[in-house]
Order: structure tokens, then C-alpha cells, then sequence
């Protein structure tokens, strides 16, 4: 059983990630500082898989515990790090902590690797490093715009860095950069999903609280964008299709060439109107959610959506899952959290 390092395992993407790993058959081995993710998901993790994922509570910014983890877990075949901040407006009240996080882990986990020989990285990008194309469906080749804030070029710089590593002459690191578009939904169990600590700042989270009477009312944030019903465009893509994808990123880096650095985008490759979102969740559930329709959230883009024929061809990946099948794992999700999580603190 091949023993992947999972930076962030405990997230969100991080955990249906390790289920996926599992499944698989390969070890996951979680590294996580518990800085946006709740505790408890180490007992639910064990609960679907039958036993409890080796977990190490460190900061991938502390080398010498990073270090020893390595030293510890001495055949590691792989890492896929997901560690990092992701709120693009705290980034942009704090940009300092977000280029410190984001992009000084990376630096580290790239030395310990190196010294510790381990080659095949799978890194989380973002379709936020294309900021607004000028033509959709945006592919690979589609060139990066200015990011919007600075999570959005911790994005950019780390696939920067990434993709210098085949420059260095060494032919030493195996990379996959996946450019993921909106992850949303939860894991089938019903206990493993998106946990976010105080008031979310995505749509969907956003949402169940609404319909789960937590919060009072979504604000859409503008109607009069030049799209069919004027709420902006994404892809949003079912966490477990996503989670999936670092598998296939992983078989595919065992058949890599030496020095081998790909992008991929991870999306449906069809975009979906932020009403569009509600309506579907509301017709799904069987559930009212209260809206209201606000201005336009600064840095926001108008539309976007991913051409994932890379992806399909090249990683054999395919998502599985529809918009429906995720606004329904996300309620049945929030009914749990409501009942196991929420109603226990104080
Ligand atoms: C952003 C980032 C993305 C990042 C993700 C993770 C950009 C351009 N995108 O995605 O890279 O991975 O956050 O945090 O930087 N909306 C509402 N009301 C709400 C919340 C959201 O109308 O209360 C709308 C937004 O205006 C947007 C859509 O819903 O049109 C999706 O928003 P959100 O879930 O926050 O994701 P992005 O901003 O697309």
C-alpha cells in the first residue's frame, strides 16, 4: 500500500480526499494545523473508513516537524498538498499571511521532500488564476490574468514555483498543478463535508444555513450581470469528482516522465448561475430558501467554466456526480452537522 502524504487531510477537500485514497488502495498519512477545520473529523473520518488515518497536528511551515514527519513516515510515495488559507477577502485584509502560509509551506514541503527523495507532488490550484478570460470554456492553454487578490496570486505564484522546478536542471520533482473550479457538496456517508468556521463566505455552505434556518437570508450578489438570469457563472464541481482527481493524479504521475509538470482543470465543464444554484438546492430539498438580491461583491467575476477535456483524456478522470446530487449531499449534511455539531457548542 503506497503511503501518501495528505497536507490539509483534515479540510475539506483534504478528508473526501483521503476517503478516495482508501478506496484506492493506498495509506493516507494526514498533516494538518487544524487552523480551518474542525477536530472532530478524525472520528468521522474513522467512521467510514474503519480505522483511524495517521494524523500529524503540525504546521507545514515548521520545518523541523515537517521534517520529522518525513523521517518518521520513511516511504512516502507521494504528497498532495492542499494546506493552505482560502478566503479570498481575508487575503485581501491580511495579504502578509496568506503569501507567508501559502507560498512559504510550499517552499518548505518542497525542501523536506527533496532531502527525503520524494519526488511526485499533486498540488490544489485554482481557477482563480485565470481571473476574467476574454473566452469560455477556459482550457490550460487560456493565458492567467492579474489575480483579483492576493490569495488569488498565492495561486499563481506556487504554480510559478512549481513549474520552475523543471528549470533547476535536477529533473528532480513530478508535478500535477490541478486548477480546481467551485467545489460544493459532501461525502454519500452524510458525515464527512464542508465545515467552515463562522459565517461562510462561499455560496453553498452559504445556502444550507439559510434553508437550515441558522442564518436569516442569503444576499445574492447582483443580478445584473450580462448571463441569462444576471447572477454570475461558475462550474461547480461535486468535492468527491475532485476528490477523485488526485487519484487519478497520482496513477498518472507513477507513468510520468522525469521531470513531467501538467495542468489540469478540474470542472464539469458547464457553468451554472448562482440562482441557478439556489433553485436546483430548493427543488432537490424540498426547502425554502430566503433570498434577497444585493450589489455585486467586489473582486467578483462575471462567468466562468472549465474545458476539461485535458483532464478526461489524459487523467481518464470523469465526473460522476450533477449539481442535484451535490445540493442533496449538502442538506443531508447540514441536517447532521446541525444535529452532531452545531446544537453541541456552546
Ligand atoms: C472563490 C475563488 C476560488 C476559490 C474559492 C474558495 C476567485 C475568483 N474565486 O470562488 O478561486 O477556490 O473562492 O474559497 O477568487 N455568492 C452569492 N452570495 C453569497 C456567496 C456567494 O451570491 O453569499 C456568489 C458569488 O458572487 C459568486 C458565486 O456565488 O458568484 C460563488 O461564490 P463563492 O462560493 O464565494 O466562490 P467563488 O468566489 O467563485
Amino acid at each position: 500500500m503506497k503511503k501518501i502524504l495528505v497536507t490539509g487531510g483534515a479540510g475539506y477537500i483534504g478528508s473526501c480526499t483521503v476517503i478516495e485514497l482508501h478506496k484506492a488502495g493506498y495509506t493516507p498519512v494526514i498533516v494538518d494545523n487544524f487552523s480551518n477545520s474542525d477536530k472532530s473529523v478524525m472520528a468521522r473520518l474513522e467512521k467510514v473508513l474503519g480505522f483511524s488515518p495517521k494524523l500529524y497536528a503540525i504546521d507545514c511551515n515548521d520545518k523541523e516537524k515537517l521534517d520529522a514527519v518525513f523521517e518518521l513516515e520513511n516511504d512516502i510515495a507521494g504528497v498532495i498538498h492542499f494546506a493552505a488559507h482560502k478566503a479570498v477577502g481575508e487575503s485581501v485584509q491580511k495579504p502578509n499571511m496568506y503569501y507567508y502560509n501559502n507560498v512559504n509551506s510550499l517552499l518548505v514541503l518542497l525542501d523536506v521532500m527533496q532531502k527525503h527523495g520524494v519526488k511526485n507532488i499533486v498540488f490544489s490550484s485554482s481557477c482563480t488564476v485565470y481571473g476574467q478570460p476574454d473566452a469560455l470554456p477556459v482550457t490550460e492553454e487560456t493565458p492567467e490574468k492579474t489575480a483579483e487578490s492576493p490569495y488569488g496570486f498565492t495561486k499563481q505564484i506556487c504554480e510559478r514555483i512549481l513549474k520552475d522546478q523543471k528549470q533547476t536542471g535536477q529533473n528532480f520533482f513530478k508535478t500535477v498543478l490541478l486548477r480546481y473550479f467551485n467545489p460544493v457538496g459532501a461525502h454519500e456517508s452524510g458525515i464527512i463535508g464542508e465545515l467552515p468556521l463562522g459565517v461562510p463566505n462561499n455560496l453553498v455552505p452559504y445556502i444550507a444555513l439559510v434553508a437550515s434556518g441558522k442564518l436569516p437570508m442569503l444576499t445574492v450578489f447582483g443580478d445584473d450581470y450580462n448571463t441569462p438570469d444576471g447572477s454570475c457563472i461558475r462550474d461547480y464541481i461535486h468535492v468527491c469528482d475532485l476528490a477523485l482527481a488526485h487519484i487519478q493524479s497520482l496513477q498518472w504521475l507513477d507513468k510520468a516522465p522525469e521531470n513531467a509538470c501538467e495542468v489540469f482543470n478540474i470542472g464539469v465543464g458547464k457553468g451554472e448561475t448562482v440562482l441557478g444554484c439556489i433553485h436546483t438546492f430548493e427543488k432537490v430539498n424540498g426547502v425554502k430558501v430566503p433570498l434577497k438580491i444585493g450589489a455585486r461583491r467586489s473582486g467578483d467575476i462575471e462567468k466562468i467554466y472549465a474545458d476539461n477535456q485535458k483532464a478526461l483524456q489524459e487523467l481518464g478522470w470523469k465526473p460522476k456526480y450533477t449539481l442535484a446530487d451535490a445540493m442533496q449531499s449538502v442538506w443531508k449534511w447540514q441536517q447532521f452537522i446541525d444535529e452532531q455539531i452545531h446544537n453541541k457548542k456552546p
